[in-house]
């Protein structure tokens, strides 16, 4: 480990939890500055795992070439590898949940590594946390399609899901219309909102469903029917999937407790579809986008981002700034403390503009008091 006044000379890569468009610009954008500056960089294979098994490879400037517009992450990741909550099958078959972070730190510092650069989402950023608290130099950059970390104006990886969306509504538009259906389509988002209020209002969704604003059925109902009456013979409802009725619950798919975070959300696209048909006698079809959102090339926004988050990351490592993680405030790329980044997640608000010019547009959000 660098000595306090001795040069920073090894650093590793992760990429922790679900992938995302732009992991492999921002590890392009930490290893190419890195070895300008004569810095050995280690990859280390399958986000947390592979600390925590000892599966690290070392990157050259060959390994990160050509793979700005590449989705996914030449690392490899897992949401399953969480060093502090590490699950292990017994003799009966049985799943035990171990903490395995010394594994994690004996590799550490048996690669005789002066800094970690962590690049994940929550998650990551709480596991991050927690190694930074027993003696690792850690860097992290914030990436999720969820875009629900507080301590940045935006993770690298959102604007990717939402054009997955927003193309995905348009040419909904086109069946919906042809047909005179309703079509719900469900996308991902966990807890926040973000995707379905940006991708809906950028596809022109009629009415968006998020976890924030808990949704009345007969206000769905209503508006579908309003606008046939009107002369709108389809209408596009995009829909969270952790949205949930008034008084409801979100709809659980599956629990995995290998996981930090054990929930699995889906189906409530089907189920908004289902009531929609029956309530309202419109034909109804619903489609799933899932992991459209996370797979193929970064939007241009996204490469851009992440390539300005690596860089900024390197530099931090660099200047040994540790313990913290880039964020994009306004326009600028700045640091917080790790601490700062897990305090809160962020979620859609009242007072947020791109919620607020939905509604000046008529989109509904399955409620009349907005
Ligand atoms: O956090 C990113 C995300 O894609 C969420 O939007 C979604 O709920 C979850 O991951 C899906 O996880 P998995 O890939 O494990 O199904």
């Amino acid at each position: 480990m660098a000595k306090n006044g001795s040069k920073v000379k090894r650093v590793a890569i992760l990429t922790g939890g679900g992938d995302c468009p732009g992991l492999n610009a921002v590890i392009r954008g930490v290893a190419k500055p890195a070895h300008d500056h004569g810095l050995t960089v280690l990859g280390i294979i399958d986000g947390f795992e592979g600390l925590v098994e000892g599966k690290a490879k070392q990157l050259y400037n060959k390994d990160v070439s050509g793979i700005l517009a590449v989705g996914g992450t030449i690392l490899g990741s897992s949401n399953k590898g969480d060093p502090f909550h590490w699950p292990e099958q017994d003799i009966n078959g049985e799943i035990k949940i171990m903490n395995r972070s010394k594994d994690a730190l004996k590799h550490y510092e048996g690669w005789d590594l002066d800094a970690l650069i962590a690049i994940g989402g929550d998650g990551t950023m709480h596991i991050s946390k927690k190694l930074s608290d027993m003696g690792m130099n850690i860097v992290g950059v914030p990436k999720t399609i969820d875009n629900d970390l507080d301590a940045t104006d935006l993770t690298f990886g959102h604007d990717s899901a939402v054009y997955v969306v927003t193309e995905a509504i348009d040419r909904l538009h086109t069946t919906a219309s042809s047909h005179h259906r309703v079509m719900v389509i469900e996308v991902m988002g966990r807890y926040a909102g973000w995707i379905a209020l940006s991708g809906g209002l950028a596809g022109g969704a009629d009415i968006i469903l998020i976890p924030e604003i808990p949704f009345d059925w007969e206000a769905i109902y209503d508006k579908v029917i309003q606008r046939n009456m009107m002369g709108k013979r389809f209408s596009i409802v995009c829909v969270a999937e952790g949205a949930k009725p008034l008084n409801g619950e979100m709809v659980v798919k599956a629990k995995d407790i290998k996981r930090t975070d054990p929930v699995q959300l889906g189906g409530i696209g089907e189920l908004v579809a289902k009531n929609i048909s029956e309530n309202t006698g419109l034909e109804t079809r619903y489609t799933v986008l899932g992991h459209l959102q996370r797979g193929g090339s970064p939007t241009p926004f996204d490469r851009i981002l992440s390539t300005k988050f690596g860089t900024a990351a390197i530099d931090l490592v660099i200047k040994k700034k540790f313990g913290r993680m880039v964020a994009l405030k306004g326009t600028e790329i700045k640091s917080v403390k790790i601490e700062e980044a897990i305090s809160k997640q962020k979620l859609v608000t009242p007072d947020d503009h791109a919620l607020k010019a939905a509604v000046a547009v008529g989109i509904s959000f399955g409620t009349e008091k907005l």
